[in-house]
Formats: structure tokens, sequence, C-alpha cells
């Protein structure tokens, strides 16, 4: 079964590259590493890159990449992918060169479109990542978190299954009479969740997450978002599957992003059974909040890339 390492980074597809940038580094607080040929890649760790930003006009998610534990993995899932039906396509070296990634392998998992990019080395950079914003204190980011999406009612059911018998994502908790959230770690990762799902009427991003250091983050955060008029569709507040407390904002094209701090964390022997938690706003928020209509709306999964 597959092993992976982390989830490596997102790619986005944004209306107006230079607004993105702008917000992305100036507001959210990623480091531009560098610009090329209009895309964007920026970072919150020593990777070469965590979040990638290509120009188009259909703002949304374009790619989600996974880290994998060593090059044996990349066979592995190759083989796993093979016996399910899906087909992955290795990079041709130029374009992993172009990415400073190693060997890198690509597919659709076939219920979302979603296009997984899984790899198992990248480009170390010798400077530290320091959280930085115009002006102000930064909300300190330790990693790029989780990616969620919306699956259409009739696909969500073969999806998860997908992830877990062929991905070996494990699921951490779910909730819903009928299955409506799906939280998955990525094993053995031992966070809670890196990617997720929600049972919708469409196929779509449902939002980006980073980690952040400090409650304290939270709060600066939430401030300096003010400041700068941008839109928080949820919290502050506390999600019950994974502890966590979150701030969603929304990003120029009205994508939702999160600022998460704190999430449960499972041993790879012997972790907990996932529990089915009521489908109601107390399991989102335990502090009572309630999500602005604004959240999850906007992300289309580019299909085929
Ligand atoms: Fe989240």
């Amino acid at each position: 079964m597959i092993r992976y390492k982390k989830l490596g980074y997102v790619a986005l597809n944004v209306s107006n590259i230079e607004k993105s940038v702008e917000f992305y580094r100036d507001i959210v607080g990623l480091e531009l590493v560098e610009m090329k040929e209009d895309i964007a890649f920026l970072r919150c760790s020593p990777d070469h890159h965590n979040f990638v930003l290509y120009p188009s006009n259909r703002p949304g998610l374009k790619r989600v990449a996974f880290e994998v534990e060593d090059e044996k993995q990349l066979t592995i899932a190759t083989e796993k992918l093979k016996k399910a039906g899906v087909i992955a396509t290795e990079l041709a070296k130029a374009e992993s060169d172009t990415l400073y990634q190693g060997k890198t392998i690509r597919f659709f998992e076939p219920n979302t479109g979603v296009t997984f990019e899984l790899y198992n080395e990248i480009k170390q950079l010798n400077e530290p990542y320091i959280p930085k914003v115009k002006g102000v204190k930064p909300s300190k980011i330790t990693q790029l978190g989780h990616a969620v999406v919306d699956v259409e009612d009739a696909k969500f059911d073969d999806a998860l299954q997908f992830f877990m018998d062929v991905l070996n994502f494990k699921v951490s908790d779910f909730s819903g009479d009928k299955i409506g959230w799906s939280w998955m770690r990525a094993f053995p990762n031992p966070l809670h969740h890196t990617f997720a799902m929600v049972r919708g009427t469409e196929t779509k991003l449902n939002h980006i997450a980073f980690m952040i250091e400090d409650f304290d983050s939270i709060g600066i955060g939430r401030n300096r978002l003010i400041d700068n008029e941008i839109p928080i569709v949820f919290g502050p507040g506390r999600h019950k599957p994974s502890s966590s407390i979150f701030l969603y904002f929304l990003d120029p094209d009205g994508m939702t992003m999160e600022f998460s701090n704190g999430m449960e964390e499972f041993p790879e022997e012997n972790p907990r059974e996932p529990r089915l938690l009521e489908p109601n706003l107390e399991t989102l928020d335990l502090w009572g909040g309630t999500p602005d209509p604004r959240f999850g709306a906007i992300g289309e999964i580019e299909k085929g890339n």
C-alpha cells in the first residue's frame, strides 16, 4: 500500500495572477519563490513550492500533489491504480525538472475528476521560510494543511471507496446519516486530515487550509483580514472532528481558504476508530458559528490537465 509523507502542494487556477500573488504573499503570508511563464510558485516550508497559481479564466482547483515516502511508492501507486483501471502517467523529465521535483506521476481520480500528482522529492531551499506579510504582524504558517472538495451525491460513495482502497487514505471521522463528510489522512501521515470530501450537489473545491503555529495567529490573521477588507466567511471557531481552531476567508476569486491551528494526530499503529459524527452545525463549530453562504461556493475542478 502507498505510504505518504505529506500533502506537497496545491495548484489553483486564478483569474488575475498579479492580484492573487499579492493576496497570497502580502495578506496570507506565503513566500513568492518565483514566477515562471506566468505561473507563480509560493511556499510555506523549505520546499520549492507548496502552492502554485496558474492564470485561467476559470478559477478553481487544478491539481493536488502528495509527497510519498520514497521512489518505490510511485511504483506501488502506479500498479495499484492500473488494477483499478486508472492510468498514471510519469511526467517527462523536462516537466518534472520545471517543477523541481524528482520522479513524478499524475492521474485523474475517476469519481471527482481531481488531478493528483505523487512525487518522491522536491528541491529544498537553503533559506528558511519565514512568514511575512505587508506592514503588519504575520500569522505564523507552519505548513500547507489540507484540501477539501465537494463531491456530487451520486459519485461520493465510489470516490470514498477509491480513496480508501486504491490510494490508501484512512478515514479519521465521518459525519452524516448518509455519510456527508469524510475526513481522511494520507497514511501514515499523522494529521487527522490532509484531504476531505463533502457530499454535495456538484463536485467542486470546498477549501484549502494552511496550518498555523499558535492561537494568536488566528486573532492576528482576523484583524489583518478585516483591515484589508477581505471577507471572513466562517469563524473563528472550533471544529469538533479535528479539534482545530479555524478561520475561513475568501481569496480574490472568492475561493475559500482557512487558517487552522492545532489538529488531532494519529499513530501509525492502533489508531482510534473513525467516529460517525452528527451532521449538525455543532460538529462543524463547537462555538456555535454559522458559515456565510459564500463559504466553499467558488472553485471549479479542472479536468484533464
Ligand atoms: Fe478545513
